[in-house]
């Protein structure tokens, strides 16, 4: 919807009307240009959105190049609803960088990093690495996540799916990291499926190391 700030505007005024509840909004600098934003922040700013969370990149760029924090800025000085800002924050350092530069953010979206790295969260409140255990702490909330999802899908090939989505980007906190994806990519029953991660545990994986912030 983005080239069409007319049909979004139409869509938000039959919309907020009727939700009970609060909305936020979730967008892309444009679909194919990053100027796109500058005429649908305007139909945004009529509307009292909860949060309006920007990923500095167009559409069509998906997740390559590079983000565009000059253009989130300039939206900074547009937008009346208040701005998350979302995109490659992958190391504390890169946090800390942007939330210099952007003082009056006060709320933040990961993404991938999270994924690859479920201590990044921490790691930026807490200002440091220290973690103990992180190893068992991974294998704990893997296994919570996977009865999470068995819990609440339809079937063991939804189940098996999620989990390999969740291990294309865990697999990177690990060395040899490829190699365990590998595996997981080829399963097809749970059975196979559990057997490969308790082996996986079994053997001490090691976590990559974290070098200015950055896992190597
Ligand atoms: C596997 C995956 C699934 C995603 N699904 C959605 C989605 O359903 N809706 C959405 O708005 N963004 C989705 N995104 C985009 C992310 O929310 C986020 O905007 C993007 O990954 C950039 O942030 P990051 O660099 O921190 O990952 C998805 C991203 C990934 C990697």
């Amino acid at each position: 919807m983005l080239p069409y700030p007319d049909l979004i505007d139409e869509f938000l005024s039959k919309v907020m009307p009727k939700i009970p509840g609060k909305l936020s909004i979730k967008c892309r600098l444009g679909r194919t240009e990053a100027g796109e934003i500058f005429r649908f922040m305007p139909v945004f700013n009529r509307y009292p959105l909860e949060e309006v969370i920007i990923h500095p990149r167009t559409g069509i760029q998906m997740y390559e190049g590079k983000t565009d924090p000059d253009t989130f800025e300039k939206c900074l000085e547009l937008s009346v609803n208040p701005l998350v800002y979302n995109g490659d924050i992958k190391s504390p350092d890169d946090f800390f960088s942007l939330s210099r530069r952007f003082q009056t953010i006060e709320s933040w979206m990961i993404g991938r990093g999270a994924l690859i790295n479920p201590f990044l969260p921490g790691m930026i409140k807490n200002e440091n690495d220290a973690i103990s255990d992180k190893v068992n702490k991974i294998q704990g909330f893997h296994e919570a996540l996977f009865k999470r999802y068995t819990d609440a899908m339809n079937g063991p090939a939804h189940v098996i799916d999620r989990m390999k989505g969740i291990w294309n980007y865990l697999s990177n906190a690990f060395e040899n990291s490829r190699f365990i994806f590998k595996k997981i990519k080829k399963v097809r029953s749970i059975r196979k499926y559990k057997q490969i991660v308790a082996d996986f545990f079994d053997h001490e994986p090691e976590l990559k190391g974290i070098e200015n912030g950055k896992l190597h």
